[in-house]
């Protein structure tokens, strides 16, 4: 299992969220997380993402109990094991898309060099060489999303978690930015967990997690 997720519950002032949550996800697999907007979506993704503590309840990824970390522990952790893409790219604007990849990287204690030889053989991988120095805002939508996949693998994370990946592309690049992520999983066995509206994307992933009054249904 590449993560395991026990009784998670979370509430906020005093309104339970997450009732229990159980989950265990293997390598290889990607997961679509779905629900009403305000099921608590997001909230589980940044409990498993370990941005966010749960009330109760026990997370395990890769091996690694994550409830017996401590703060600057968990950071390491979450920055070398688990990568993230967001609808917003949240790349930094004054980067070029090969600063933003190495970032991971750098975090984690690689060289200028080491950290700039894997960023190239990613943007290679992803189509984007001839972009690695253009900063963000020369990049189209579906570019700035292709360089979060590779600011997200750089270090290899045990998981990638997405939330809403291509909820603001067009249904050109959302589709290319599933595919890409089919491809991670069938080359590299990439693990993915994602939330998203996108039917198509939860339809043929490999199972659909479906969230309701706090529960998985
Ligand atoms: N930091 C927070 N403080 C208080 N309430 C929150 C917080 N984050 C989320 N919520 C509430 O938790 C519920 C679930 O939110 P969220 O996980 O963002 O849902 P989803 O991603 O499924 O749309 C919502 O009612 C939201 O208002
Ligand atoms: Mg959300």
């Amino acid at each position: 299992m590449m993560l395991k997720a026990n009784n998670i519950q979370k509430s906020y002032e005093e309104l339970p969220i997450l009732k229990g949550i159980n989950l265990e996800v293997g390598k290889g697999e990607i997961a679509s997380i779905v629900g009403a907007s305000g099921a608590g979506k997001s909230t589980l993704l940044h409990i498993l993402g370990t941005l966010d503590r749960p009330d109760s309840g026990d997370l395990v990824i890769n091996g690694i109990s994550i409830n017996n970390l401590n703060e600057k522990a968990l950071s390491a952790f979450r920055n070398e094991h688990i990568g993230f893409i967001f609808q917003f790219h949240h790349l930094l604007p004054e980067f070029t898309a090969l600063e933003n990849i190495c970032i991971p990287a750098f975090i984690k204690g690689l060289s200028k060099n080491e950290a700039e030889m894997k960023a190239h053989e990613l943007l290679e991988m992803l189509g984007l060489r001839h972009r690695a120095n253009h900063k963000p805002t020369e990049l189209s939508g579906g570019e700035q999303q292709r360089v979060s996949v590779a600011r997200a693998l750089i270090n290899n994370p045990a998981i990638i978690l997405a939330d809403e990946p291509s909820g603001n592309l067009d249904t050109e690049n959302a589709t290319s930015l599933h595919n890409l992520f089919f491809n991670l999983r069938d080359t590299i066995k990439q693990t993915f967990i994602i939330v998203t509206h996108n039917e198509g994307l939860a339809n043929i992933s490999d199972r659909i997690i479906n969230i309701k009054d706090g529960l998985i249904i």
